[in-house]
């Protein structure tokens, strides 16, 4: 890490304790996807709390650290976090960890594909994560868009794939997001540079 982001590392405590726990799960096992990281974590906390989100899907749960920070900030809302995972094992992992984090109440976890389960739930939402399989991202957009309030936000994770170098089976996908959300008028959008990057896009309209 450079100056800066040990700067603003120093400023980022973990909103919950078991969020320790889950990112030294991730360092240990090798079939795990990279999380989050805290400075999204972080961002999405303010988020919910700025917006007072009472409803919010998120898309690839994995061992359940952005989980976490999404249900810890919706208890200070009295809100509630859908998050779909298809993995069995994963789901299991993050089951437990949600349970430790002491959030149960908050998470219904919906074990299946995203694509499947994004028919069947019911909006409106507040917020969407979307930090599922990169190739999801451009596919799932238009329910996404759907599912969102107005002035709702859509947030996707690993926004910087492309310039970053990740190979283009990940990376391109992600490049074709970014491009449909900023061409779309119903949607406001920026990309911010923490983490693997961050595009957010507010719902003005349907
Ligand atoms: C990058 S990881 C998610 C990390 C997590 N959001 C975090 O920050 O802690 C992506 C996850 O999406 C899950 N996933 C991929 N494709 C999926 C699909 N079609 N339906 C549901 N989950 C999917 C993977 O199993 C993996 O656990």
């Amino acid at each position: 890490m450079d100056d800066t982001a040990n700067y603003i590392a120093s400023f980022l405590s973990l909103d919950n304790i078991q969020l320790e726990a889950v990112a030294h799960e991730e360092m240990q096992r090798d079939d795990i996807q990279p999380s989050i990281g805290p400075e999204v974590g972080k961002l999405l906390g303010l988020l919910i709390r700025l917006m007072r989100a009472r409803r919010v899907l998120e898309m690839g749960t994995c061992l359940g650290y952005s989980t976490i920070w999404l249900a810890q900030a919706l208890q200070t809302t009295g809100g509630k976090l859908v998050s779909i995972e298809y993995k069995d094992d994963l789901f299991e992992d993050t089951r437990r960890n949600i349970a430790l984090a002491g959030l149960t109440d908050v998470v219904e976890l919906i074990k299946g594909d995203a694509r499947v389960i994004i028919e069947q739930v019911h909006g409106p939402f507040d917020m969407i994560l979307q930090d599922s399989d990169k190739n999801l991202y451009p596919l799932l957009l238009e329910r996404s868009i759907a599912l969102t309030r107005q002035y709702g936000i859509i947030v996707a994770d690993d926004a910087l794939f492309k310039p970053r170098g990740i190979p283009a089976a990940l990376s391109e996908p992600m490049h074709d997001y970014n491009q449909r959300v900023f061409a779309d008028t119903r949607l406001y959008s920026t990309i911010l540079p923490i983490g693997d990057g961050v595009t957010i896009s507010v719902k003005l309209c349907d």
